[in-house]
């Protein structure tokens, strides 16, 4: 019997083509499947692609028997019950480095809209309005850039900003040295002394809350705090108080700590932040390569006996 593969929530269109033409599996001919489709099928299911809609819990994998690996086409598997897998046996694996070229650029374009006001800008100006003092911004050229952690992301971001000719500092405790900048002795030095101050680090227990009002507090009053990295790495009480008091120029955000945001959230009244609903993977190229990695992750499974970029339940 061929393997049963399934791919849940949604897949680039040749992609999934190329997935179907695969003789060696047998793939279901939907590339995205309903919560309910997804139930009947899970019996026979022996390889699940799922992006973030699909919920891999221990409910799940009581109703599916066969199930031997659950590709994460993504980075974050928050997704997916890793201990509960392990328990059943089955493997779990994302597409690590897909869309980190994307969540940098992201963050580099919020950055922007943030000191150029564009999105502000924007909706006036589509009010029919001509608001031309009303926006003024700042630049980026020369200024001091702090990120706090310098992994993949982080340093995609300060390569693709070098133009800006920026003076580098980085906190990260896993690198001490680096070609594109100079190594802060902890946070408290990048949030005292940087311009642009962008967070590029997991949410991890240790990091929970890590920027909090004492070292918002430390920022001068002309910086501004961008986050594509994690919500709840920064405190968003302590964040709103100082927006609101107008302590900072402003911050820009792409995650928070309770996706989406309530109605009722008070980050929507400040009116010097910047906020997107989680969009740093949202490019066709990092679905695709997502897609492609998963694709080929896949086949190497089923066909090589090859397990590649395993998640293990920590
Ligand atoms: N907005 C989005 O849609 C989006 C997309 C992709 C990734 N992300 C997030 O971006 C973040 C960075 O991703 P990455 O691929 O660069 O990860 P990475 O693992 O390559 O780098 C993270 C770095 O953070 C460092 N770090 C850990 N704890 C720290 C601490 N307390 N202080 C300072 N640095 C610390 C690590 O040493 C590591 O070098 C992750 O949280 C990831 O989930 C967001």
């Amino acid at each position: 019997m061929k393997p049963f593969i399934v791919v849940s929530d949604g897949f680039d269109a040749p992609l999934f083509e190329e997935l179907k033409k695969c003789d060696a599996l047998e793939v279901h001919p939907k590339s995205k499947v309903t919560q309910d489709e997804l139930k009947t099928l899970l019996p026979k299911i022996n390889g699940l692609i799922i992006r973030s809609a699909t919920k891999v819990d221990a409910a799940l994998l009581e109703l599916a028997p066969n199930l031997k690996l659950v590709i994460r086409a993504g980075e974050g598997t928050d997704n997916i019950d890793k201990v509960a897998c392990a328990a059943k046996g089955v493997k779990v694996a994302n597409t690590p480095g897909a869309n980190s070229n994307s969540a940098a650029e992201h963050a580099i374009a919020i950055m922007f809209t943030l000191l150029r006001k564009t999105a502000w800008a924007h909706a006036s100006t589509k009010a029919g309005k001509w608001e031309k003092s009303a926006f003024e911004g700042n630049e980026v050229w020369k200024k001091k850039i702090g990120f706090v952690g310098f992994g993949k992301i982080g340093q995609i971001v300060a390569k693709r900003l070098s133009g800006f000719e920026p003076e580098v500092f980085f906190y990260d405790p896993m690198i001490e040295t680096s070609p594109l900048g100079k190594k802060a002795a902890d946070m408290k030095e990048i949030f005292s002394k940087c311009d642009i101050i962008t967070m590029h680090l997991p949410l991890i227990p240790a990091t929970k809350g890590i920027v909090n009002k004492d070292l918002l507090g430390l920022m001068k009053k002309d910086a501004v705090l961008i986050n594509a990295s994690r919500g709840g790495i920064v405190n968003e009480d302590d964040l709103y108080t100082i927006l609101k008091e107008k302590k900072i120029l402003g911050a820009a955000f792409d995650v928070f700590a309770d996706e989406p945001l309530k109605a009722e959230s008070k980050l929507f009244e400040l009116d010097n932040l910047v906020m997107t609903p989680h969009l740093g993977a949202s490019t066709g190229e990092a679905q695709y390569r997502a897609g492609e990695m998963a694709v080929h992750q896949i086949k190497e499974f089923f066909l090589n006996n090859n397990m590649m970029n395993e998640v293990k339940a920590k």
